[in-house]
């Protein structure tokens, strides 16, 4: 992704620490973050600092060579995996970075720890952008599909952010929109605002604008009323987990949407790259849904006439909140998955055809 012109991924290696972008500062400010610690890094994926189920399991790939640097030793290193998946439950990526972290450190002798550490967290890091550029081009061939078929420019609606900012490189959903602007294609994406962090609202937008890609936010409840009027087209989301049967969880929300669209006839595909696929789990009933703190609801983050970043309450001070992360949206309503291999049907058969070599075999 280019920012300023630019080229710039959103988590490196710096010398002896890892550099993240703070993402909680963003639409408003630009502030690059070292983390130096296990704790750092703990502390980057709990309070969202770093978000998004790809760009989780990266530095957790990471926090486990910062744990590494301070003690490589086997018990200092299975305490520190389970630290970081602790921090967030729903994405799989981040389960999955850890234990593929352990298997490749733990029979090492401890000497050869650290470095094979960094080797395989860069390694991490590659294949993910690798795998959303192969996901880019996947669905650059769905959106050159509809474009063939209509006049005027290709309406996509998504949800959260499941872009650039969410992985390595590149993003999973807004991977075939940059791989269309690419191509020069005529397209635009209605961005839902996404309470309650407004991952829409402040880092897709954000995204989309330094990319010069046409877009409009639009409330959370504004879709469906899109859909009705044929102004979506298709809408394309990320995920956190994919259960064996393609049941998807991905941020809250996404459900309503996938009813939407599937009541109004309109195409939505889920792009999933393969660390996001759970084959450990036989449908979405199984897939832990994270809680989190119901203050985000209760309040709103923003910039100020004066310029200064705040929290406002929206709330009454006598009412509890809830604040369930993620949702799952069953396979029935999802027309398609994007990946890295291509596109595929959302059912246990086509992912189990397409993800040959993982389907039925356990993990963990
Ligand atoms: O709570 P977040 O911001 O980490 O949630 C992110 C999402 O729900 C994304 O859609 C998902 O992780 C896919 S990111 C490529």
């Amino acid at each position: 992704m280019l920012i300023s012109g630019t080229p710039t991924r959103t988590i490196r290696r710096l010398d002896d620490a890892v550099e993240i972008i703070d993402q909680t500062r963003l639409p408003y400010e630009w502030t690059l973050k070292r983390l130096v610690t296990l704790g750092d890094a703990a502390e980057a994926i709990a309070v969202m600092r770093v978000r998004g189920a790809p760009l989780i399991g990266a530095t957790a790939a990471y926090g486990l060579v910062l744990a590494a640097l301070e003690d490589a030793g086997d018990a200092a290193l299975r305490t520190a995996a389970d630290r970081l998946i602790a921090t967030r439950p729903t994405a799989v990526n981040l389960h999955w970075a850890v234990q593929r972290m352990l298997a490749r450190l733990l029979p090492l002798p401890l000497a050869g720890r650290v470095e094979a550490a960094w080797a395989e967290a860069s390694a991490i890091c590659e294949e993910d952008v690798a795998q959303n550029r192969a996901i880019g081009q996947h669905g650059l061939e769905l959106l050159r599909a509809i474009g063939a078929k209509k006049a005027g420019p290709i309406n996509i609606l998504t949800h959260c952010n499941a872009g650039w900012l969410a992985t390595v490189d590149w993003g999973t959903a807004l991977a075939p929109i940059y791989a269309a602007a690419e191509a020069g294609l005529d397209v635009h994406v209605w961005v839902d605002e996404t309470r309650p962090r407004n991952q829409g609202a402040s880092l897709t937008a954000w995204e989309l604008g330094q990319a010069g890609i046409a877009h409009r936010v639009i409330a959370d409840n504004a879709g469906g009323h899109l859909m009705q009027h044929g102004k979506v087209d298709i809408c394309i989301v990320g995920t956190d987990r994919v259960a064996a049967n393609g049941d998807v969880a991905n941020k809250i929300g996404t459900y309503l949407k996938a009813l939407a669209a599937f009541d109004n006839g309109v195409p939505f595909y889920v792009a999933a790259p393969g660390p996001s696929i759970d084959f450990n789990l036989a449908d979405g009933g199984e897939i832990p849904i994270e809680e989190r703190d119901p203050e985000e609801v209760a309040c709103i983050q923003g910039r100020a006439a004066d310029g200064q970043v705040v929290s406002v309450r929206l709330t009454p001070a006598g009412s509890a909140a809830a604040n369930p992360a993620f949702d799952v949206t069953p396979a029935r309503l999802i027309t398609g998955f994007i990946t890295e291999r291509g596109v595929c049907g959302a059912g246990r058969a086509a992912l189990a055809t397409m993800f040959a070599d993982r389907a039925g075999v356990r993990s963990r």
